[in-house]
Order: C-alpha cells, then structure tokens, then sequence
C-alpha cells in the first residue's frame, strides 16, 4: 500500500496537459477525473538494460514471434510511469489509466472486440469458428509496484498481445473464442490488496472492499468508474460454471531458479496462498529528550522487535514458507518525539494454507506478547487471504509438448509470487509459463528478461493455446 505522501506524490505530478492516449470511442474527460494531465512521460534509461558480460548463453529461439515488435511494443508501455527509478504504474492511478488506454487501441487495430468489465478488467474477444463453445482466456496485468520494472504482468500482456498478432498475420481461426484479458490492480499497491480483477471475476471480494477510500478519500469503486467500470454490476459478473474453457498466462519467474539453471522456460505446478494482516501498535507520544528510557511507550521499538520474531517463526521449520514486513507507517513521526502508532502489513506465503494459518497464529502470540512488555496496545486485523493454486496437470502436459516441440528445455516450478492464475482457478482449469528474470530480480528497477527469452514465453503461450483449444473437456 502507498503511504499518503507517495501517492500524493504520484497525483502531484500528473497535472497539466491531456493524456497521451484515450481510447478511442471514450472520451478521455470522461475517463480522467483530474481533467487535463501531463502526458506520462518517456523513460530514458532504467528498464531495458543491456546485456551483461558473463551472461548465460540463450538456450531457446524464437522460430514464429516477432521478437523486435515485441520488445518494442514493451518499450512502448514503459512510457507510461510515474517519474523516478524503474516503472512506477500503480493499479488505478492515471498512468495505470494511460496505459490502459494505450493498450486497447492497439487491441482494436487487431481486430479485437475491446470492452471494459465491470471491475474495470480491459476485456478483447476474438471470434472462434463457433461462438457457442465456452471461451479459452489468457492475459495478465499492466500495474506494477512502486519503482518496480515494465516486466512483471508487462511481459504475459503484451505476450498475449503477439499470439493475437501471429494469429491475425497466419490468419489461424480457433474453433473456440478467445478472451484476451488484462486484469486491474493485480498488484493491489492501492488499497492494499492484491489480484483485484480476477477476484471480482471469481466472486472473492471482501465484503465492503469496494468502499474503502485511499488516502485521498477516493473509494475504490469511484477508481473503478473513472476506468469505465461499473461496481454495481460486480456481483453479476461471475462467468456461470463451465462458461469459460481454461486460463493461461505468461509471466517473469521474479526469481532465480531459470536464470541460474540457464533454462529458458518455465512450467508452473502451483502458486503459493498469501495471508496478509496489517498490526497496529499504540502507545504515547512525548518529548524525545526528557522521557526517561524506562518510561517510554515506544511503538517502534514494539513494532523492531516484531518484525524480528516474524523472521524467526517463519525460520524456525524447514521449507519454502516465507514472511514480510515491508512497510511502515509510523507517527506522529519526527526525530524527537517518541513514536505513537505503528502501523505495518506482514505478509506470509506457502503452497500450504494450514502452514500459514498456524505461523499466523504464532506471531500473533509471540507479537502480543512483545507489545505487552513494550506497553503498547496491540491489534493484528485481516487483510487478504488468497489460497494457493495448483495449475491443471493436461495444461501442463500441453505445454511440455509444445515446448519439446519449440526443442527448449523446460522446468516444472512453484511460484513464490501471487498471480492472477490464482483467483481464477476458481473459475476454470489454469496454466502459468514462466521466462527467466535477470539475476532473480523483480518488483525492482533491474527487473528485466532478454527479449529472445520473452519472445520464446510468447511463443509457447501460443503454441498452448492452439493446442488447448482442440482440447474438448478437461478431466
Ligand atoms: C505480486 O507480484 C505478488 O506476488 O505480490
Ligand atoms: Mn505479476
Ligand atoms: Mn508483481
């Protein structure tokens, strides 16, 4: 979640000219509730970096993508991006809004049929040869994290993109429709939680989520409309069970696995859930110079030796579990007055639902605990709590074929990182490809995945899509 003044920030520099590029058939005023803004600026530098001495060779190359148009069409959505380090797009802002735009013009110049959902997901269908057959989807998100990189959702968005390009240049005809989809604030930076569009999709809101307001007093449902959503109509959108074939989407490892085994695919098996609480911490605020140290109610110095106790339940048994703190609100917040309130989210992820639940319940004793001694009064609330997934083992299969086929060398993998694919496995079977990220770097400035192994990701999404759509009926 953006702290007050960082959003501040980002809506600070968004005044003055029209945007760079409102769809076309929506007005752009109707879209933009800040009236004119500064087009999103150029990047100059930071995203797409060059090569690296010492890199790992390429292990795949892409026979049918157009790696070129592809990378450009990347470079092309890195314009939009609050100034500053890396790509900074956060989900329902305006240059998240920019961008979205941006990308369904160039939806409708393939022929797509662009519409907004009610949860302000950007929608693009593609006749089949028979319209009656339940839908095969694929997409990803175009949000990112503050100061993140133009890769994570980038790279599965417009991948999606090029299979409709190759489709339209090889003039293939699906027997199935397909829906190219592109879901809102996956990242949940804003209003603090994540995989908002295919929740909504799925039937996962939390109650009242729709009416919370950010620091500017914005709800979350007035952002929606100013997408061209309609939240009154969020509870009618659930697609009906077995209305929709299957869900893929190609997205960057975000760690190192590929990268370091110098393979340039990845199949995914699971994603892990993500349990999300936000702690406050109060105690007094006064004089930093004359408060005796045994006299303080210290929120902060509470809140430091939480944070260390998350580290060490999460550490104390083996496996892949892990936990973060990795925000901090603290207030009134000046160098000589004694912290009141501390306000923090930790996180924790596993492919185990039950592990979390029981870590969960071991900080809350353990940080209880620790705020007594600090004497300060302690709440640890709620936020999120997304399950984790398992990928459908016949998508997999496809993609294993498809892949020997493309004569790449393939790892069958976990995802540390929330996805999509998540909530809509809910709905249908999914399936996840995976490219290497540089160095395991993500949700960073250096993020970033070499154009031929994009392009390799785009093209195995492609060649899965094809065979997913012969596939009758999953069992
Ligand atoms: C999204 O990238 C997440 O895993 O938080
Ligand atoms: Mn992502
Ligand atoms: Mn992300």
């Amino acid at each position: 979640m953006l702290t007050r003044r960082q959003f501040n920030r980002h809506l600070l520099t968004l005044t003055g000219a029209a945007l760079a590029a409102p769809a076309a058939g929506l007005a752009g005023s109707a879209l933009c509730p800040f009236g004119k803004l500064r087009a999103p600026r150029a990047k100059d530098e930071g995203w797409a970096q060059e090569p690296e001495a010492g890199e790992p060779p390429l292990r795949c190359f892409p026979r049918l993508v157009n790696t070129e148009r592809l990378w450009e069409t990347l470079q092309g959505l890195s314009r939009f991006s609050a100034p500053g380090e890396g790509t900074t797009r956060v989900g329902f802002s305006p240059e998240d809004l920019a961008g979205h735009n941006w990308l369904m013009e160039r939806f409708r110049r393939e022929g797509l049929e662009v519409s907004i959902d009610a949860a302000a997901n950007l929608r693009a269908r593609r006749a089949g040869q028979r319209d009656d057959l339940p839908a095969l989807w694929f997409g990803s998100h175009i949000d990112t994290v503050p100061h993140g990189g133009n890769f994570d959702g980038c790279v599965g968005s417009l991948g999606a993109l090029e299979v409709i390009r190759l489709m339209n240049e090889n003039t293939v005809r699906t027997q199935r429709p397909l829906e190219l989809v592109i879901f809102s604030n996956e990242e949940g930076v804003h209003y603090g939680r994540g995989l908002f569009g295919s929740r909504a999709l799925a039937g996962l809101l939390e109650p009242g989520e729709l009416e919370e307001v950010d620091d500017e007093g914005v709800s979350l449902a007035e952002w929606i409309r100013r997408y061209g959503g309609d939240p009154e109509r969020i509870p009618e959108m659930t697609p009906a069970e077995g209305s929709l074939h299957a869900y893929v989407e190609l997205h960057i490892e975000q760690g190192g696995r590929l990268w370091q085994g110098r393979i340039p695919l990845g199949i995914v098996e699971g994603i892990v859930g993500i349990l999300r609480y936000r702690v406050t911490l109060e105690g007094f605020a006064n004089h930093a110079g004359t408060t005796p140290m045994d006299q303080r109610r210290d929120a902060l110095v509470a809140a430091s030796r939480i944070i260390l106790a998350v580290r060490e339940i999460v550490t104390a048994e083996p496996g892949r579990q892990v936990g973060t703190v990795g925000q901090m609100r603290v207030e009134p917040g000046a160098p000589n007055i004694i912290p009141e309130r501390a306000v923090f989210p930790v996180e924790l992820r596993d492919l185990s639902m039950e592990k979390l639940d029981r870590l969960a319940e071991q900080i809350r004793e353990r940080a209880a605990h620790l705020a007594a001694e600090e004497k300060v009064s302690f709440l640890m609330e709620p936020v999120s709590r997304h399950e984790p997934a398992l990928t459908h083992p016949q998508i997999r299969h496809r993609m294993q074929q498809a892949a020997g086929e493309m004569r790449a060398s393939v790892l069958t993998m976990a995802s540390g990182a929330g996805h999509d694919a998540q909530a809509m496995a809910k709905l249908c079977p999914v399936g996840m490809i995976f490219v290497p990220s540089r160095d395991g770097i993500s949700h960073a400035p250096g993020e970033y995945s070499r154009p031929e192994e994009v392009a390799c990701g785009a093209e195995l999404l492609y060649h899965t899509l094809l065979r997913l759509d012969q596939i009758e009926r999953f069992n």
